[in-house]
């Protein structure tokens, strides 16, 4: 057999034309994401290039650690916006949300201020990696009272639910859309989360899915997402994401 009829299709030939990122940090010197407007730029061009032309990024805010404000995040946004308009580099739209850590600094912005949505009422949180906050389902409710709807993160990378897998179920009872990071799907976190993902994605938990881009390293291994099992279980969820349009 001739090579070129083997050569697999990557997950990143397969966005449809109407696919929004509904999580990454292409925000410069933001968060942990993009350093500089340079980084951003290239970034950008790469997901450009995957076929991605809607974006929305959503910087961290985590309490002691990244302290963004609605009015921080929106400045970052209006700068890059110019900077890609002075640079003629236009066939792409970007918005801003961002990826709340569910924290005490939460609690009090959920009462205080107006918080960023993905789109409507859909707001993007985050939890800790070494544990599930202890309010984590009284802090769920709030949020449906406050009258948003909460996007968990990555789901799959939470390892302390890895092996109670009921605990997924009881999460999506109390309300949550589950966010799928696409790099799970690679080995870039590890084997334990890649079968989680598959996981979830089998049992059909799975809402929406997004790049989490931070670095070009994340757009490495996005392309190393080739095998064919896995893209049978993803693609037909690439098109859910067609819903955060505006
Ligand atoms: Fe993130």
């Amino acid at each position: 057999m001739f090579s070129f009829f083997q050569k697999k299709m990557p997950l990143t030939n397969l966005f449809p034309a109407d696919f929004v990122d509904i999580h990454s940090h292409f925000l410069p010197n933001i968060d942990d994401g993009s350093k500089s407007m340079d980084e951003s730029v290239a970034l950008l061009r790469r997901m450009h290039g995957f076929g991605i032309k809607n974006i929305i990024c959503t910087p961290h805010v985590m309490e002691s650690v990244w302290e963004n404000s609605s009015e921080t995040i929106q400045r970052k946004l209006d700068a890059l916006n110019a900077h890609l308009k002075n640079i003629e580099f236009t066939d792409i739209t970007l918005r801003t949300a961002a990826e709340y850590m569910l924290d005490a600094n939460f609690d009090r912005l959920l009462k205080t201020e107006k918080l960023l949505t993905l789109k409507d009422s859909y707001i993007l949180v985050e939890l800790s990696f070494l544990n599930a906050p202890i309010n984590l389902y009284e802090t769920l409710f709030q949020i449906q009272i406050a009258g948003y709807k909460p996007v968990l993160a990555h789901p799959e990378r939470y390892s302390y639910f890895h092996n109670d897998f009921k605990e997924y179920a009881k999460l999506k009872a109390a309300g949550c859309w589950f966010q799928l990071n696409l790099l799970s799907l690679s080995n870039y976190y590890g084997s334990s989360v890649t079968s989680v993902a598959l996981q979830l994605l089998k049992h059909q938990l799975i809402d929406f899915t997004g790049t989490d881009t931070h670095k070009q390293h994340h757009l490495d291994f996005l392309e190393k997402v080739v095998d064919g099992k896995v893209l049978k279980l993803i693609e037909p969820i690439l098109g859910a994401n067609a819903f955060f349009r505006e």
